[in-house]
């Protein structure tokens, strides 16, 4: 018999990542190409972090701690939460898959808004899982309509705060509703991998709902404030009987040698992380601001990076952008058209980001940079 791939498998449209600097640079014969395309810290690590990334490199030839003690009971102290409640993961995206594969099943789905981060979707439809799309609202998650899609067969609701593309966040208020109306069967992922930006009083720490005995799994991660996307680690905090069955389905070694080390490190760094948040603080409102003033359209943002409006589409916009040395990301596969994604840079780089626009805008047609503006 022919040897066939399962059809659901050959229905996903694979994660388009944004683009390397390196492969930028090649394709341009560029140098000092600007990329503000993956919600990177543009700090880099932290140096705590990098100096353990130095020690732990003698260690390369053994094996990881499978059971990440060090980082792990470091996160336990740090979340006031019991070490068998933590399980680490090779970014948090490799932990949307873990859970997919434990909960999910051709009978057993998910619900996800249509649009948030694009892993959700491909870790459900990857199991061949029902997926049930729920729009947003104002940009942000409709947690009414999305606890109201629930259904038996429902076993994960995915939930980004704030939210990838829209930068956008949901309220305590908003969660408490959720959490009186969703079904109890259903177990909650909240995915807070930009959680540290936030600076909205509003904003909930899901750990509070864990800790309330609510059913739900904080994915967290070091790619983003600590500047660790690089060495791929993240985690989920988590109900003991859930942290077990994802410690069944996991691979051994999934977090390696160096991003133990470079997490333990970099969850030690407070300075590295306030001097984060600081930056981005006031380089998200330099570009808001320049946006703003040159009628640009985007959705306000709690994170570091913005949705923006974009006159023609946005992956012409993204082409031409590339063209003049700056990296962003289209948006069509998120479901917005006309849109791109930027991060926040260093001055420097939101400098150049803006200078590229006004010449994309201008470049691209007579009108265009005038239809940037709201009318
Ligand atoms: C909402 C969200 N979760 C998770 C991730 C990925 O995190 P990690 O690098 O830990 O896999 C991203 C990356 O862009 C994201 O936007």
């Amino acid at each position: 018999m022919k040897f066939r791939v399962p059809g659901h498998l050959l229905k996903i449209a694979p994660y388009v990542p944004g683009k390397p600097i390196e492969e930028a640079e090649r394709q341009l014969g560029m140098r000092q190409v600007v990329k503000l395309a993956s919600n990177e810290n543009p700090l880099g690590p932290s140096p705590r972090a990098l100096e353990a990334i130095r020690e732990g490199a003698g260690r390369a030839h053994r094996y990881p701690d499978s059971q990440g003690h060090d980082l792990r009971h470091a996160l336990s102290g740090r979340l006031h939460l019991p070490v068998d409640q933590i399980v680490l993961g090779n970014g948090s995206t490799e932990l949307v898959e873990i859970l997919s594969k434990a909960f999910l099943s051709r009978e057993r789905g998910a619900v996800v808004a249509d649009q948030s981060f694009i892993m959700y979707s491909i870790a459900v439809r990857a199991m061949g899982a029902p997926l049930k799309l729920v729009a947003l609202k104002d940009y942000r998650h409709d947690l009414e309509a999305m606890a109201a899609a629930c259904r038996d067969t429902t076993a994960l609701v995915y939930i980004a705060n704030p939210n990838n593309p829209t930068g956008t966040h949901v309220t305590r208020a908003a969660f408490d509703a959720y959490f009186r109306s969703v079904p109890r069967h259903v177990l909650t992922v909240v995915d807070e991998a930009y959680r540290d930006y936030v600076e909205a009083p509003d904003y909930p720490d899901c750990l509070e709902d864990l800790r309330n005995g609510r059913n739900v799994v904080v994915l967290r991660t070091f790619s983003k404030i600590h500047g660790l996307a690089g060495m791929r680690i993240g985690y989920a905090a988590t109900v003991k009987e859930v942290a077990q069955a994802l410690d069944g389905v996991r691979s051994p070694f999934n977090t390696s040698v160096l991003a133990q080390a470079a997490a333990r490190a970099a969850l030690d760094d407070v300075h590295h992380v306030a001097l984060s948040k600081a930056e981005n603080s006031q380089e998200a409102t330099f570009l808001g601001t320049e946006l703003a003033r040159r009628g640009v359209r985007f959705v306000p943002s709690v994170a570091n990076f913005f949705l923006v409006f974009t006159p023609q589409k946005g992956e012409e916009v993204y082409q031409a952008l590339l063209r003049l040395g700056v990296i962003v990301r289209p948006m069509e596969a998120y479901g917005f058209d006309r849109a791109i994604r930027v991060s926040v840079g260093l001055r420097t780089e939101n400098e150049r980001f803006l200078d590229a626009l006004d010449h994309t805008a201008v470049g691209a047609s007579g009108r265009a940079r005038k239809s940037y503006r709201v009318s």
